[in-house]
């Protein structure tokens, strides 16, 4: 009998172009917009992103992620039943088939698994763990492959330094599978609507054509405000959940988004900072695929290791918020 789902196995991908602070100031500089390296890091902790060829899509990310996640996982793409993707920046705006849709057919899955997105931005991969543990503990599906990417460069209005310097693109992806072990032990999901003029991209399609604002729009204090207010709250619920203390949290990988963030919420939980993973340095905020990202990153540097006890957690637009607590 299937009690838990567990991670089994890893994987992420960074498309090759990197920018760094200074190129990209000088890049904006063309413009005659005017930023720096030392106000970007200083406000955010980012020193580089990655950047996605006009021709690559949130799925040729995802793919790549993938396929080392079923490598780590020792297994092949047609043991998944179900695949979850979490994006905001899916291969058909406003369109479809899902990006889900489109990874399962170019990672050669043709057992029919069942296949969808989910939307809830820089939470989204938080969202996907939580729904692939319920059906995976209700026995519906055995192997589910979770997916984050993102191709927020798409969405970014180069013209808006307040904005376009903090995001980047990338894709993480993990396997979970049943499991008599735990396991992710548990999980809390949030979502406040009220909010979601602050972080948004507002336009949507219309008689064929982009109608309104296709690109990302940010109050950046207000999120900053909201973020700090959430993040260790839902923590502790799912401490509390679980039955566990923030002092046997070993890891704790949190949304990369920015730095003062993640530290704010390490320091109301207690936790030294040598035990939260950070990424957002090199990667600057991926959305969806930022926690993945981290996640394989520790996993494959030795420092998360199995039977350890790693909290994830992230916020985002919606306002989306929610965190997950597992064990390796
Ligand atoms: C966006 C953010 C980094 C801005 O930092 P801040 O300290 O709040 O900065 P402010 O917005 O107050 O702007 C300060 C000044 O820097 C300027 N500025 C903004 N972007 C700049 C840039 N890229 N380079 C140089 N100056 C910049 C502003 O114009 C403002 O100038 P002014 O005081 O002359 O008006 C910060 O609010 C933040 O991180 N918010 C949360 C973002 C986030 O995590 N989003 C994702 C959540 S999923």
């Amino acid at each position: 009998m299937t009690s838990y789902s567990k991670i089994v196995g890893t994987g992420s991908y960074l498309p090759p172009k990197r920018v760094t602070n200074d190129e990209l100031a000088q890049q904006l500089a063309k413009k005659g917009i005017e930023t720096s390296d030392e106000w970007i890091f200083s406000r955010s902790g980012i020193s580089a992103r990655h950047y996605a060829e006009a021709d690559v899509l949130s799925s040729d990310l995802a793919v790549a992620a993938s396929q080392r996640a079923l490598q780590a996982a020792g297994l092949q793409a047609n043991d998944i039943d179900l695949i979850i993707l979490a994006t905001s920046t899916p291969d058909h705006f406003g369109g479809f088939p899902s990006t889900a849709c489109v990874v399962q057919r170019k990672l050669g899955i043709t057992n029919g698994s069942a296949a969808m997105d989910v939307q809830a931005v820089c939470s989204g991969f938080i969202y996907a763990m939580s729904v692939a543990d319920s059906f995976i503990k209700s026995g519906m599906y055995k192997n589910v492959l979770v997916i984050g990417a993102e191709v927020f460069s798409r969405i970014l209005n180069f013209d808006d330094r307040t904005t376009c310097v903090l995001f980047g693109d990338g894709a993480g992806a993990i396997v979970m599978t049943g499991s008599k072990e735990p396991g992710i032990l548990a999980s809390k999901l949030h979502a406040d609507g009220s909010h979601g003029h602050i972080l948004c991209v507002p336009g949507n399609v219309n008689d064929g054509a982009i109608a309104g604002n296709a690109y990302l729009y940010m109050d950046g204090p207000a999120v900053f405000k909201l973020a700090v207010s959430v993040l260790d709250k839902v923590a502790r619920e799912v401490l509390e959940i679980a039955q566990v203390d923030a002092r046997e949290i070993d890891w704790l990988i949190p949304h990369q988004a920015n730095i003062r963030i993640m530290q704010s919420t390490a320091k109301k939980l207690g936790l030294p900072l040598e035990k939260m993973v950070v990424t957002v340095d090199e990667h600057g905020n991926t959305s969806a695929a930022s926690i993945p990202l981290a996640l394989d990153q520790a996993v494959r540097d030795g420092r998360v290791k199995p039977g350890q006890n790693v909290m994830m957690e992230g916020v985002g637009g919606g306002f989306t918020w929610g965190a997950v607590l597992v064990r390796m």
